[in-house]
């Protein structure tokens, strides 16, 4: 996607020259909105630490993350203990989203299947191509998610004198910055803008860690989609007042039975929805099913993250740093669940690469 004049993917290979081996080149998402750093990634240890702290996150993005960080410890060691040794690395750094895990099995399969001298080369491409895949899937699900809208805001505007303001909200990041490019439940919205519908976008801030805030705005901002950061405990009211006309959603992790593993947060949103008779939507690359699962909340395990980023807030300071202050009395405890479960009845739908499903109706392409 554009920021100002450059198209940018989230993740990108720099084939460097002279005896310098191939880095990774990402958009450090830890300083955003207040500044574009682009970090590069020369090793597993790196990228392991990449992931952990969220300078690479989203599920679509983690995936392609371990992907190259296995293409980085192939061109370090190719033999058999070094993988079998990034791979737990890399499945160990976040342990929600499925896409990581997918992304590492599927490199893993293929390179146990070679010789340990094409090893390198083959995870480069490998991951490469996991990349350009996931960017496929997201225009897909743009599509699929740009029929829904045109079909939702047809309908409300059939009374009225010209047509409304479609008004959808989102929670987290689910947009370019979350995958490789595109996103996920932005990639409906910034198609839907493209067409020249008129879409205006609710961001949830997202406590803790602010991701709405700070990457769905900015993300929106760069591309001129209309949109407003509200609070995260907002939603609701916003709902009653008939001021939401669609929910959408990204995920960690989807069951066969169609529960939906997202940011913490999703839930209650999923809930107010409901009792507003407001569609709500994830909209999920097949990357993030998980086949093997069908009880989302006894089986998915919930990340529990570092009680610092519910007792901290980060911002620019006045002299232009990035600064964290405190906001919890310092003896209090904390408690930090990254994730929660939408039991798949409070579903309308779930948008695929390959259409749009109920969530009781998923089906396996492949
Ligand atoms: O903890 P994060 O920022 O990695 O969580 C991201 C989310 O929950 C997104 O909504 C999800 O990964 C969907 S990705 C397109």
């Amino acid at each position: 996607m554009l920021v100002g004049q450059r198209q940018y993917r989230t993740i990108w290979v720099l084939e460097n020259s002279g005896q310098c081996l191939p880095t990774v080149a990402i958009i450090d998402q830890t300083k955003l909105p207040h500044a574009l750093v682009i970090a590069h990634i020369a090793d597993l240890p790196q990228m392991v630490v990449a992931i952990k702290t969220m300078q690479v996150r989203g599920a679509p993005l983690i995936g392609a993350s371990a992907a190259y960080g296995i293409a980085l410890a192939m061109q370090h060691d190719a033999s058999d203990a070094y993988l079998n040794y990034a791979a737990t690395q890399l499945i160990q750094s976040r342990p929600t989203a499925v896409n990581l895990h997918w992304a590492v099995q599927r490199m893993l399969t293929l390179l146990t299947s070679i010789a340990n001298s094409s090893r390198s080369q083959v995870a480069w491409a490998e991951a490469a191509a996991i990349c350009d895949e996931d960017v496929v899937l997201n225009q897909a699900i743009g599509q699929h998610g740009l029929a829904l809208i045109e079909s939702a805001q047809k309908n409300a505007s059939q009374n009225a004198a010209q047509t409304q303001v479609f008004n959808i909200l989102t929670h987290c990041n689910a947009g370019w910055l979350a995958t490789v490019d595109f996103g996920t439940a932005l990639s409906p919205i910034y198609a839907a803008h493209n067409a020249g519908l008129k879409v205006h976008v609710w961001v949830d801030e997202t406590r803790p860690r602010n991701q709405g805030a700070s990457l769905t705005a900015w993300e929106l901002g760069q591309h001129g989609v209309p949109h407003t950061v509200i609070s995260d405990n907002a939603g609701g009211h916003l709902m009653q007042q008939g001021l939401v006309d669609m929910v959408i959603v990204g995920a960690d992790r989807v069951t066969s039975t169609g529960d939906v593993c997202n940011k913490i947060g999703t839930y209650l949103k999923a809930l107010a929805a409901l009792d507003n008779h407001i569609p709500f939507y994830a909209a999920v690359p097949s990357p993030t099913i998980d086949w093997s699962m069908s009880n989302g909340l006894d089986e998915i395990e919930i990340e529990q993250r570092h009680g610092d980023e519910v007792a901290y807030i980060q911002g620019l300071a006045a002299d232009g740093s990035l600064q964290s202050v405190r906001v919890i009395p310092s003896e209090s405890p904390t408690a930090n669940p990254a994730f929660d479960v939408t039991p798949a009845r409070l579903v309308t739908g779930i948008i695929t690469e390959h259409g749009v499903f109920s969530p009781d109706r998923l089906v396996r392409h492949g």
